[in-house]
């Protein structure tokens, strides 16, 4: 997967910008707060339709504008698809317009997964250190990109369960409540079982790449929220039966797969607790790469591979392994504010940028 045309008006700093990328490698330099991280945030913006940082998406619309727009031309097996992405303000609302090949997509779920890419931020540590929503977050994604119908089951999962919730804030409805965990029953079971069989392809690759950081034993393991025998379906039915006087005085769903877990842990230890910084930052490293390896496994096309500062608190030996994976793998995007030692050579494009403005390096 290529971006071979990328662009952008009134996106956070960057009023105008227009750039061919590299097929390989792209670098963007620069001192703090030029706009690196914000160009960064646009190219990933082509996989998820919205930002993955931004918390309402009025902030990505430049100060003082009324719209933002991405515009991309992407290829694949040498075909080219056009991804328009427009934001307009509407007093204090915002319209978003998502149009592919000139054709509006009316739900996310029919644009995500289209223009496949891996990021890396340092936001991501909080797949190792916060909460569990974190790496379910991670897993679904990495799914979503390869599954469609992975994507559709896991809303309208998420949907029946915010009307189970609701009705268990509310009025309590018996009958509703058993029909609604009929539904959660079945979809949810589809979720346990793909994210298991997900698993089982990931890990192996997951400790390849760690294995090249850290010689330590990495253990990664897909904790459901339910025990995974033979007779699942029964055992899901009658674990909400049993649950339900619980829920209706906790006004919450206990049971299903939107309470599973990931857990790491290195020489027997979770890295959330005990890990070094450095051991976190590897360790989503290694979690992205293996991301990227799997879609490529699963599609037969490296993802865009987009990589925000992600050497910072990384000793040398280490940023020189990181330069290793680069060069295996496909079209990369890369932002430091000093060029590093273990890239100087390598071919590709580089940019300087300096307020909002990209420019030859
Ligand atoms: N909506 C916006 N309009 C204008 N400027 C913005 C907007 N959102 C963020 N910025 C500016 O972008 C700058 C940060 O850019 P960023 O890409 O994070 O920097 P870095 O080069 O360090 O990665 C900040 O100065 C911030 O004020
Ligand atoms: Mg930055």
């Amino acid at each position: 997967m290529l971006i071979k045309e990328f662009s952008l008006t009134n996106f956070r700093n960057y009023k105008n910008l227009h750039f061919t990328p590299h097929e390989k490698l792209n670098i963007f330099l620069g001192d703090n707060a030029q706009g690196k991280s914000n160009l960064l945030e646009a190219l990933f913006v082509l996989s998820l339709g919205k930002s993955y940082k931004a918390q309402k998406e009025m902030e990505i619309i430049c100060q003082k504008e009324d719209f933002s727009q991405i515009k991309a031309s992407i290829e694949e097996n040498f075909q080219t698809k056009l991804v328009n992405i427009l934001w307009t303000k509407e007093k204090f609302l915002i319209k978003k317009l998502i149009k592919l090949d000139g054709n509006t997509c009316r739900k996310i779920s029919l644009f995500y997964g289209q223009v496949k890419s891996v990021m890396f931020s340092i936001f991501d540590l909080k797949i190792i250190t916060e909460g569990p929503i974190w790496r379910r977050r991670f897993l679904d994604f990495l799914i979503s990109q390869i599954n469609p119908i992975y994507l559709k089951t896991l809303i309208q999962y998420y949907q029946y369960l915010k009307m189970k919730n609701s009705l268990l804030r509310s009025n309590n409805n018996l009958i509703l409540i058993e029909a609604l965990n009929e539904k959660l029953v079945d979809l949810g079971l589809i979720i346990i079982l793909k994210r298991q069989e997900f698993i089982k392809k990931f890990t192996p690759i997951f400790y390849d790449y760690f294995s090249l950081f850290n010689k330590k034993k990495i253990l990664l393991t897909y904790q459901a929220n339910l025990s995974l025998n033979n007779n699942l379906k029964e055992t899901y039915k009658k674990k909400l039966e049993k649950l339900l006087e619980e829920e209706i005085r906790k006004k919450f769903t206990l049971c299903g797969p939107h309470l599973d877990e990931l857990n790491f842990s290195l020489d027997g230890f979770p890295i959330r607790l005990f890990g070094s910084l450095g051991e976190q930052h590897l360790t989503v490293l290694a979690l992205k790469f293996a991301q990227a390896k799997l879609l490529f496994q699963e599609t037969k096309t490296w993802p865009i591979l987009i990589l925000d500062d992600c050497i910072s608190s990384l000793d040398l030996n280490h940023q020189k392994s990181i330069g290793n994976l680069i060069l295996n793998a496909g079209q990369i995007f890369l932002a430091f504010t000093e060029l590093p030692l273990f890239i100087n050579k390598f071919s590709g494009n580089y940019y300087f940028i300096k307020q909002g403005v990209l420019s030859c390096y």
